[in-house]
């Protein structure tokens, strides 16, 4: 055997040891995709499937689907959420809805800040604060999506653009309620573009996103605060991904929809 191919199969042993050793959070944003059967379809493959395993997965369903997320994961490990909240309780809002009504529905998670959400609904930092200190109040864990786009990442701003993000949104979150925080890094040029941050990028941001949480909250605190990666996930590269430092698990869109493709990646971050 050349000394390559030796190389080859001690890196993948050693990356299924690291992966069989962590537990992932692998989520599915949906966004405005799938329809009733569809979704019903998914949820049947899923509880007659047993996917559970080590790791947790949370679906994300447009609104109107979250009835049968409800009804038909009542027996599923699985958990689900919103991909977006209202910071209000209730009242004159029209389109919106609120942290009660997520909880109406079971949801356990909500997305917060998605770029999708930033760029073409114009929302902001300070908006993504808001809908994290109503999560925080009720219960629910907000996912906090940052990241950077293009122009950031060519002109090497992407650091201070995430820093400021983290910081805008979580500034008025009391440290005991960190352990219902999740982050989710997105780069903006890699979301539904197929092209991926590469292991190393993402590794150099999720370690300088614990920085970050560190400084705001303390190391002990900040320790417990799960960060994921999203933009362009698949099954060829979920892997590599998964074994950097300070990876916690994924927030998967594209490949999320397709039930037998979200099937192979739960099952290559098991072992
Ligand atoms: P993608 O989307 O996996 O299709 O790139 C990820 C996301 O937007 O959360």
């Amino acid at each position: 055997m050349q000394k390559q191919q030796i190389l080859e199969l001690v890196r993948q042993e050693v990356r299924s040891a690291v992966i069989a050793r962590k537990e992932f959070i692998i989520a599915a944003n949906w966004k405005m995709n799938k329809d009733k059967n569809d979704i019903i379809g998914f949820l049947k493959n899923l509880n007659k499937e047993k996917l559970e395993n080590k790791n947790k997965i949370i679906l994300f369903p447009p609104y109107p689907y979250l009835y049968l997320l409800e009804e038909q994961l009542r027996y599923s490990k699985a958990l689900y959420g919103m991909q977006n909240i209202f910071w209000e309780t209730s009242g004159a809002f029209t389109g919106e809805v609120s942290v009660e009504m997520a909880l109406d529905f079971g949801c356990k998670y909500v997305i917060i800040g998605h770029s999708e959400r930033r760029n073409i609904l114009m929302e902001t930092d300070e908006m993504a604060g808001k809908k994290v200190g109503a999560c925080l109040q009720h219960g629910l864990s907000p996912v906090l999506c940052v990241g950077e786009n293009l122009d950031e990442r060519k002109f090497s701003h992407y650091k201070e653009r995430i820093k400021s993000q983290i910081a805008t949104a979580l500034s008025q979150v009391d440290i005991e309620k960190t352990g219902k925080i999740i982050l989710a890094y997105e780069p903006v040029w890699a979301i539904g573009t197929g092209m991926n941050a590469s292991p190393e990028q993402v590794e150099e941001v999720h370690m300088f996103i614990r920085s970050v949480l560190d400084s705001l909250f303390g190391e002990k605190a900040a320790a417990c605060i799960p960060i994921l990666y999203g933009g362009s996930v698949k099954t060829s590269n979920v892997r590599d991904i998964a074994v950097a430092k300070d990876v916690s698990g994924f927030l998967i869109g594209g490949a999320s929809l397709d039930f037998d493709e979200f099937k192979r990646i739960i099952s290559l971050l098991d072992t």
